[in-house]
């Protein structure tokens, strides 16, 4: 079975990220089309950038780069589990993105976004993707946009709103297509 990676893409105290994530990951198994796991990238705990080389080498010096390659090369697909902050993508996120060129090609991703007021995080969706394509991922075209997010979470985790458990199935049954479509590929020559 292909495996399917949550990435968290909040860091701080507080955060609401990993319990969109849970229930993301939980209903993920549900779907019963992948093997499914969740990083954290406050616990990855990356730096700032600062390998000397491009990624694009994978001439990796730091012990910190080698360990989140292995990880990602472990994964088939991504949802990124994303607030939006001051209008756009996480630093984090963006910075864990950069560490890496060879372990996201082809790979097909999809974003799921959250946000305290109304936009849900589309705009920091819109943002991102073409940086995604840029770098060699498969976005999927889907996504999946939760406004309102304190009113949705509290001590006993995430509650979804009505609906949005199918549209993350929709989201969900796309990556899977989008895995099979480069299964089904003729070889490069
Ligand atoms: C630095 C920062 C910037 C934020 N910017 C926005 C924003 O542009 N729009 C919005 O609706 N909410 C914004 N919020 C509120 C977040 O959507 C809300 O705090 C959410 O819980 C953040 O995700 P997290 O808890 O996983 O960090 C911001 C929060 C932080 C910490």
């Amino acid at each position: 079975m292909p495996r399917l990676q949550f990435v968290i893409a909040s860091t701080r105290p507080g955060r609401v990220g990993p319990s969109v994530a849970a229930w993301a990951a939980e209903e993920a198994r549900r779907h019963g089309g992948f093997d499914v796991e969740t990083l954290d990238l406050a616990e990855i705990g990356l730096p700032f950038l600062d390998e000397p080389e491009h990624p694009s080498e994978a001439a990796y010096v730091h012990q910190h780069t080698k360990d989140w390659s292995a990880t990602v090369s472990r994964g088939d697909a991504y949802v990124f589990v994303m607030p939006m902050y001051n209008g756009t993508f996480t630093a984090p996120l963006k910075n864990a993105v950069d560490f890496l060129y060879h372990e996201w090609q082809d790979k097909p991703v999809a974003l799921l976004s959250y946000t305290a007021g109304p936009s849900g995080g589309v705009p920091a969706v819109e943002a991102l993707r073409p940086i995604l394509a840029r770098i060699g991922f498969r976005p999927a075209e889907r996504s999946i946009s939760v406004p309102g997010i304190a009113d949705l979470t509290g001590p006993d985790g995430f509650r979804a709103p009505a609906g949005l458990a199918g549209e993350l199935g929709g989201v969900l049954d796309e990556l899977a297509k989008l895995l099979a479509d480069t299964d089904a590929a003729p070889a490069q020559v």
